[in-house]
């Protein structure tokens, strides 16, 4: 069953990153997740996922309004920053049955000490010794499990590079860990994942100066609206030397926020102006209008789809449906290796007729009055799943049984205009149906 993957490899580089659904985006998130993600996403030649990671929200927050909202609030960024659902594969965590699934499986193959020594864990255990308290006061059995959670969604899609913080990286270790180990005891099943710590994006600094983050309340939301931005810059913590007095560039929050937005002429411009001593009011009001130059068009988008969240939902689930097409066979590809199986052996290649019988879905082939080809799928319980347009010949129309066979949902696309669209059949029966056609064949 593995070697149907091994063509993978020479597939492109697949992508993935998460982000969790705790919050409003701020301008640090722009800048360094946000912005680049999307110009990679625009890219030629990569494959891209990008998930909103709503199970992983659950350990840090108990408020469920504050989940949906924050879920909203991070998808209508993305997308009005210009994430482009039709190019990536965009999709909310919880849409996709299987994750918490390949969770438990690869639960099984995780050493519990790894666990143990994961940073979050870690951390939390250390401060409750130094506090005096038991090593695991407040520690949730989902802080413990946040590296398997997040191996799972990485290892489902089989993504090669995983762009993330250096605070990251100990988890993509993991995952790497988890494949390896899986792939040793039930074959090659997982693509063995990579960190990708993009250097050159800075930290921002927030209004104090420190790195902007919102458990320092001092972050600046991305999409705040014009008048609140030119307020929080107004804000910004500066040294107070007076007009006329040459500033420091280092150092000087306001100009590196400055310099994550300018072009090198313009941060050339400004360190000028530095050193020619401009007021800091003054200052601060290019780094207000040089802002809004970038978001405020980004701003309007958003603005727009936060009052359309049934458009977002729709994008979510076209997304969730696109990522389904690869988890659902992948998992059950996974579950047999691992020994879920059937009680009944799978015949390799059901005989002809039988297969209604065996309660498996069929495909059909058929010529009509016209003298063309057709063919159609038929469920387990005899339902109509599929049907073709006419083939010019018999063969055009196996061909396109057989790619549906051996590729199942995935075939689907490129064979758009030559299948109907059925009215109350839904891409879900389609495509376990086809799973099933599948496991079968193979
Ligand atoms: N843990 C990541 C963060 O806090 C979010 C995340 C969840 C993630 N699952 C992931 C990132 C998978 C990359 C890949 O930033």
């Amino acid at each position: 069953m593995t070697n149907k993957q091994a063509p993978r490899t020479a597939a492109p580089q697949r992508f993935l990153t998460g982000i969790t659904t705790t919050g409003t985006p701020h301008l640090g998130n722009y800048v360094g997740s946000i912005r680049p993600s999307v110009a990679a996403s625009t890219g030629l030649g990569a494959e891209s996922f990008y998930f909103l990671a709503d199970y992983h929200a659950l350990i840090k927050c108990d408020e469920p309004a504050r989940i949906q909202q924050s879920t909203l609030e991070i998808a209508a960024s993305w997308l009005a920053a210009g994430l482009d659902p039709e190019r990536v594969t965009f999709y909310r965590q919880s849409d996709i049955l299987e994750i918490p699934e390949l969770t438990w499986l690869l639960t099984c193959v995780t050493a519990k000490g790894v666990l143990n020594r994961a940073h979050a864990y870690k951390a939390s255990v250390d401060k409750n010794t130094a506090a005096g308290n038991d090593p695991d006061a407040d520690v949730s059995a989902g802080l413990f499990m946040y590296p398997v959670l997040m191996g799972a969604d990485i290892l489902m899609f089989k993504a090669h590079q995983v762009p993330v913080g250096r605070d990251q990286i100990q988890h993509i270790e993991m995952a790497r860990d988890m494949a390896q180990r899986f792939n040793h005891l039930y074959g090659e099943h997982f693509v063995l994942p990579q960190a990708l710590i993009e250097e050159s994006v800075a930290l921002l600094p927030g209004l104090d100066g420190r790195k902007m983050s919102k458990s320092y309340d001092n972050a600046i939301p991305l999409f705040t609206p014009r008048e609140q931005l030119k307020k929080l810059i107004a804000g910004i913590v500066t040294d107070s030397r007076a007009p006329g007095e040459p500033k420091q560039a280092e150092g000087s929050a306001l100009f590196q926020i400055y310099q994550a937005f300018a072009s090198e002429q313009e941060t050339a411009a400004l360190r000028k102006s530095f050193d020619e001593g401009i007021g800091w009011g003054d200052a601060k009001q290019i780094l207000f209008e040089r802002i809004d130059q970038e978001v405020g068009p980004m701003r309007e988008r958003y603005q727009t789809l936060m009052q359309d969240p049934a458009k977002i939902e729709a994008i979510l689930l076209a997304g969730a449906d696109k990522a389904r097409r690869l988890a659902t066979p992948f998992m059950r590809e996974l579950r047999q290796a691992v020994g879920l199986r059937k009680l009944v052996a799978q015949t390799a290649t059901p005989a002809k007729g039988k297969a209604a019988k065996t309660g498996l879905p069929v495909f059909k082939q058929y010529r009509e009055a016209d003298g063309k080809f057709h063919f159609k799928l038929l469920g387990a319980q005899g339902q109509m799943l599929l049907q073709s347009h006419g083939f010019e010949s018999p063969r055009e129309a196996a061909q396109a049984i057989a790619s549906l066979q051996a590729d199942g949902a995935t075939a689907l696309p490129p064979l758009q205009d030559r299948l109907q669209t059925l009215p109350g059949v839904t891409n879900e029966a389609i495509t376990s149906a086809l799973d099933l056609v599948r496991s079968a064949v193979q």
